[in-house]
Parts: structure tokens; sequence; C-alpha cells
């Protein structure tokens, strides 16, 4: 996929792409310039007509939008009643939890030698810290594992119960990702709710259900349900391949591993680069509210116009050399995030938390390692993601 980026940016970066139905034709905005110009740009390029490739059905917009697919005082409403969760002071309470969470994953996975580090380092990390932060008990882990993996995987068919592109994903149209894993989150998330409507819990649960948004306009139930799933898929694939895609960088460019493992002071500025380089959402689309020019190309309201996040992330304009895997990349303004954007990840503090910290504890500990197989990767056209990572790591 890189080189047909880098030759759309080069030739075409405003390029009409005219797929068939039922994803229709769609703008391609692969310039890193471009992409921050209509990711700030809320009311002439909307989020309400929803933010992937798949068209949705206007009779089922409301029931399937959340936080993502709202713009204006709600949007900036639901923001705000989570917002305060996710700011880098109030994570600062997760961060003992976090480092033992990151060393006994490392401990586990380096007895056994030779592994696949998605299973046994980068899958299950992100979701058990949510879990914690949603004050669930372990056991459910693994279910919402594999709800995450049967909804975002929705074209994958290692995961997938029903593939988008199967007739058979009409009859869940109604449902986020098209996927029947939503009705199991959307059971789970409404139990949570009935058991802790009116008390004072601490977890992410209790302050959806128990808070009232900014503009006086309680949550309502659809609203909730897609909030809560939104919480629980939107950080746990993005921040694993981030893990999974940064590991595969290190072991392809050893000097970087022996830099970071010789410095590890620059494991913050290492982790902007892990994020460029890993990409690991490819695309967010919005919809033009009305005619708009760009780089002399006319869009007209009504039009898809996807920005590919990945491709302003290579965007040789911005990023000297970038193809480089370069741990001490200063500045390194990506766009993994989003840019500009009133729907800037809400997570990122969360996930460049996450990301520090397990290289931090897994950096010091790794004497030699070694790929001894293939890499899979997820088949998707919205996360950029890595199924499997067969390594061999020896302790130093
Ligand atoms: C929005 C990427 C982790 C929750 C977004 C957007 C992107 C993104 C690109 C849309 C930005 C835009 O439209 O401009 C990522 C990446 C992550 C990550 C690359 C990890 C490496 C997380 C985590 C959480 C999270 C850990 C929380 C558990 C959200 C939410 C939104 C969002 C709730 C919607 C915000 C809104 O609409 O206002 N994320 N994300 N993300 N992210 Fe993340």
């Amino acid at each position: 996929v890189w080189p047909l980026f880098d030759r759309l940016r080069r030739e075409d970066p405003v390029h009409w792409n005219p797929e068939p139905a039922p994803n229709a034709g769609f703008w391609a905005i692969t310039r890193h310039e471009d992409i921050v110009a209509v990711d700030r740009d809320a009311e002439t390029f909307t989020s309400t007509n929803f933010v992937n490739l798949e068209e949705v059905d206007d009779d089922l917009i409301e029931v399937r939008r959340s936080i993502l697919e709202s713009d204006g005082t709600r949007h900036r409403a639901l923001r705000k009643l989570m917002q305060r969760d996710f700011g880098g002071q109030t994570l600062l309470k997760y961060e003992d939890f976090l480092r033992g969470l990151t060393q006994t994953t490392v401990d586990a996975a380096l007895a056994k030698g030779e592994f696949d580090f998605v299973k046994e380092v980068s899958a299950d990390f992100p979701i058990r810290v949510l879990a914690r932060m949603l004050d669930v008990p372990d056991e459910d882990t693994g279910r919402l594992i594999d709800w995450g993996n049967r909804m975002i995987g929705n074209t994958d068919p290692d995961y997938a119960d029903v593939l988008l592109e199967h007739a058979d994903s009409e009859q869940y149209k109604h449902l986020p990702f098209r996927s029947p894993a939503a009705l199991e989150v959307f059971a789970y998330g409404r139990e949570l709710a009935r058991q802790r409507r009116g008390g004072d819990g601490e977890d992410l649960v209790s302050k959806l259900v128990n808070r009232v948004p900014v503009d006086g306009e309680p949550l309502t139930a659809t609203e909730f349900d897609n909030y809560f799933l939104l919480l629980v898929v939107a950080g746990n694939e993005t921040t694993r391949h981030t893990i999974t895609h940064s590991m595969l960088a290190l072991l392809r460019n050893p000097d970087q591993l022996a830099l970071l493992q010789q410095r590890p002071e620059l494991i913050p500025t290492a982790v902007e680069e892990m994020l460029r380089w890993a990409s690991p959402v490819y695309h967010f689309r919005r919809t033009a509210t009305r005619d708009v020019e760009l780089r002399g190309r006319r869009i007209r309201a009504g039009d898809k116009v996807v920005m590919w996040f990945a491709s302003g992330n290579r965007d040789e304009e911005v990023f000297a050399d970038p193809y480089r895997f370069d741990v001490t990349r200063t500045p390194n303004d990506h766009v993994s995030f989003g840019k500009g954007s009133p729907h800037f990840c809400l997570g990122n503090n969360l996930a460049r938390l996450e990301i520090r910290l397990m290289f931090e504890t897994l950096l010091p500990r790794i004497g030699r390692a070694e790929l001894v197989g293939d890499v899979r990767r997820v088949r998707s056209n919205f996360v950029n993601g890595i199924k499997t990572l067969p390594v061999r790591v020896t302790e130093r």
C-alpha cells in the first residue's frame, strides 16, 4: 500500500476514487497538509454521515451513532463527559498498575523464549488496562478481546463471524461494524450500567451512567450502548498493533533497539516515532457539507472525503526520510491520532502511556531478539494490524 500512497501524494493528492456501490466513490486525501485541513474543519467536513468507507443507511444512522459520528454541541458534551478521565494527570493513578502488568506480561513471555509476540505481549495488554478502568473482573478480559477482534476484524476471515462483504452482513447492518458481537457488548455494558446506576463508583461505566452531560441532556440508551462499545474497541486493537509494529521495527533496525537500550530516556521520543511508524488507523472518513475546492479539485456537497492518516505519516514534505524508523525523530508531527480535530483521539494519553511503559519494561530485558517465522497481517483497510509475530528472545 505504501508505493500507492507515495504515488497519490506525488501525482494526484486529492484523488477521486470511483468505487462502485455499496461504498460509492470517495475522495482520497493523502498529503499531510490536506489531511490536517480536512480534519480540523468539522463544519465543512462532517462526521455525522459516518466515518468509515462503509455506507450506512439513513434510517440506521441514529441507532449506530457514537461520539465519533457526532458533531457540534452534542459532540462536545459527550466528549467532556469522559475527557478528564483520559487526561494525563488522571491517568497517573494507573501507573503502578500498568507497570505491574507490563512486568508480569514480559516475565511470562520471556520465560517461553520463543513465542508469538502478539499473543504473549501485545494482544491482551490494552484490554486488561481498560478492564481495570471499567472495573470488570479479570475473567471477562478474554470475552472483551474476542468481541473486539470480531468487530474490528470484520473484513478478516480469521476473526469475523460474518464478513462485511458477505451477503449475511446485511441483516446486521443496524449494528456497529455490522457485527453480531456488538449485541454481546451491548448486553454486557447494559448489565454493568444497571448494577452501577445511582452509585458512586470511580470506574468509567459509573461515570457514564451517573454524570449528566454539560448540555443537560442525559445519555440516551443508544448513546450509552455506543459509547461503551467504542471505549471497549477504540483503544484495544490500535494500541496492540502499535506495540507489535514497533517490536517488528526494532527487530529490523537493531541499531535503534541498541540505542534505546543504551539511552532509555529516549523512549518517550521513540513512542511518537512508533505511533507514526505503525499508523494503526489507516483512515477516517468525512462527508462534505458544501461545495469546496481543495488543490484545484471541486469537492461537491455530499461527497465522501477520506483522510489517509497512514499516507500523511509518510509525507516527505513533513518527514525527512519518512521510511526510516528513527527513534530520535523530532519534531514528529504524525497524524496517527488525527490532527487539530474536535475528534482528536480521546485516548491518546492512555495509548502513549501504555506504549511507553511496555517498552520501558521490555527493552532492558532483551539480550538477543530475532524474527523466527512469517509475520501475518490483518486483512483490513481500516486498521493496519499484525496478527502474528513469531520471535525468539534471549534475556540479557
Ligand atoms: C478517536 C486513533 C487509542 C478512544 C480516534 C481517532 C483516531 C484514533 C485516528 C479519530 C481522530 C480524528 O478523527 O481526528 C487512535 C490510536 C490509538 C488510539 C492510533 C492507539 C495507538 C485509543 C484509546 C482509547 C481511544 C486507548 C480509549 C480507551 C478514542 C475515542 C475517540 C477516538 C473515544 C473518539 C473521540 C471523538 O470522537 O471525539 N482515535 N486511538 N483511542 N479514540 Fe483513539
